[in-house]
């Protein structure tokens, strides 16, 4: 086989065969086939498209790429989640304990934020003491014991996604749906879960913006996951501004336990409620949807989830005083410069601000400041007069906030009208 013959036939717009898929992830991901064929294949995916086909083989050619963990000798339903993204999504720090809480085994990989998407990993890491570089065997006892673990994806996961991801980052072809629902699955594959729920976001910070694609992509998952024998569902969720109040790490994770103390958001609440709720219905551990979502604001409401969330902390060597959660040094108001209704966020924008606090890295090399960020007063729909907060900004001493404040003044959009109320789920998949 001849790597230059399958670019050759991508690029005339043939569907590639299985064998083809594999000789050429088996290349990259052994150094045979160079980066910039890889490059120009990639770049005729992307224009002329994958079949379904192409998917599943591309998919499964990169799990084989790497290790697949084997989750059967932890007795349970073992459960993970996914979200494609975004600003102010936290929702795994309250729906992975929730699982747990449950009575399932919540098991989950995550990675870090890059650009205007925060990351769970770097969440729990504002938790003083809390580690993520657990080993397998570690990290699959946590789940035998307290049901719950949350760490840094293993290097040995999916190798084939580290050489593919770098090359779609830098030659504009991350916005296929095929190489994200290949990318994403072959990860959520690897760590070996019975059920899967996927968050995928729409709407102005999302990777996705438009409703129907969102659509698609969810589709295009759950369909691997059934070939692979996961049980997936997936709910399209709305980005058009960050998910609760909250922007940042550690101010994040406080969030996040005041959902998980009955409270929070209430936009935040319904996410996560409503991902248990599917959750729970796959897992056969609620008869209906219904039950199912009472169920889940039952474990948040009476503690259950907080007591699990603390004991995943524990277990990872961090401090279960949230008190010691960092503060920033500096508090900065951004205040209404006129009376109006909040009608939009640029909400990828809000994420850059937060960035630029010191939040979120620019390059994946970049430190992050835990406790900066910014918390909103307002949201879509907030009636404002002139003067009144809509976010505080929280940085260290050493930041300049102006940048921040400048992104955040184009960032949101004051109109005469109220907004026409827009749904924060529009549509489950199953
Ligand atoms: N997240 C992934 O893991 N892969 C993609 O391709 C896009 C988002």
């Amino acid at each position: 086989m001849d790597i230059i013959d399958i670019i050759a036939r991508k690029r005339d717009g043939a569907e590639l065969r299985a064998e083809e898929i594999a000789f050429w992830v088996d290349g990259l991901s052994h150094g045979r086939i160079p980066d910039y064929q890889s490059a120009a294949l990639l770049m005729a995916g992307r224009i002329n498209g994958f079949t379904r086909r192409e998917t599943a083989a591309l998919t499964e050619q990169m799990l084989a790429s790497g290790l697949r963990l084997d989750l059967s000798d932890i007795p349970g339903i073992k459960v993970d989640k996914h979200s494609t993204g975004g600003v102010g999504d936290k929702t795994s720090l309250v729906l992975m304990p929730l699982a747990a809480a449950a009575g399932l085994r919540a098991a989950k990989m995550s990675g870090r934020g890059l650009g205007h998407t925060g990351g769970t990993l770097d969440k729990l890491e504002s938790i003083p003491g809390f580690r993520v570089d657990l080993s397998i065997a570690a990290f699959k006892e946590q789940v035998r014991q307290i049901g719950l673990a949350i760490i840094s994806q293993s290097q040995e996961l999916v190798p084939a996604d580290k050489v593919l991801y770098a090359l779609r980052d830098v030659t504009a072809t991350v916005d296929s749906i095929p190489l994200i629902a290949a990318s994403i699955m072959s990860k959520k594959l690897a760590t070996g879960a019975d059920i899967l729920v996927l968050d995928v976001k729409y709407g102005n910070g999302a990777l996705i913006q438009e409703i129907a694609s969102c659509r698609e992509l969810a589709q295009q998952m759950i369909d691997l996951a059934k070939a692979n024998g996961v049980r997936a569902m997936a709910m399209l969720t709305s980005m058009e501004q960050p998910l609760g109040f909250a922007v940042g790490n550690a101010l994040e994770v406080r969030e996040a336990l005041d959902v998980l103390e009955g409270a929070g958001p209430a936009d935040l609440r319904s996410e996560v409620t409503l991902l248990a709720g599917g959750m729970f219905l796959l897992a056969g551990i609620a008869p209906d949807e219904q039950a199912a979502q009472d169920m889940a604001a039952h474990l948040l409401d009476h503690g259950d989830a907080r007591e699990k969330f603390a004991a995943m902390v524990r277990a990872q060597g961090g401090c279960d005083d949230f008190s010691r959660l960092p503060r920033a040094d500096r508090q900065i108001v951004f205040a209404a410069e006129r009376e109006g209704w909040l009608t939009a966020f640029d909400t990828q924008a809000v994420g850059h601000a937060a960035m630029l606090l010191g939040a979120g890295r620019k390059t994946k090399e970049d430190a992050i400041d835990p406790a900066a960020g910014l918390v909103l007063q307002a949201k879509l729909g907030s009636r404002l007069r002139a003067g009144d907060t809509i976010a505080v900004l929280h940085c260290s001493e050493t930041i300049d906030p102006a940048p921040a404040l400048e992104l955040l003044r184009q960032a949101v959009v004051l109109g005469e009208e109220p907004p026409a109320v827009q749904p924060l789920a529009a549509d489950v998949i199953r």
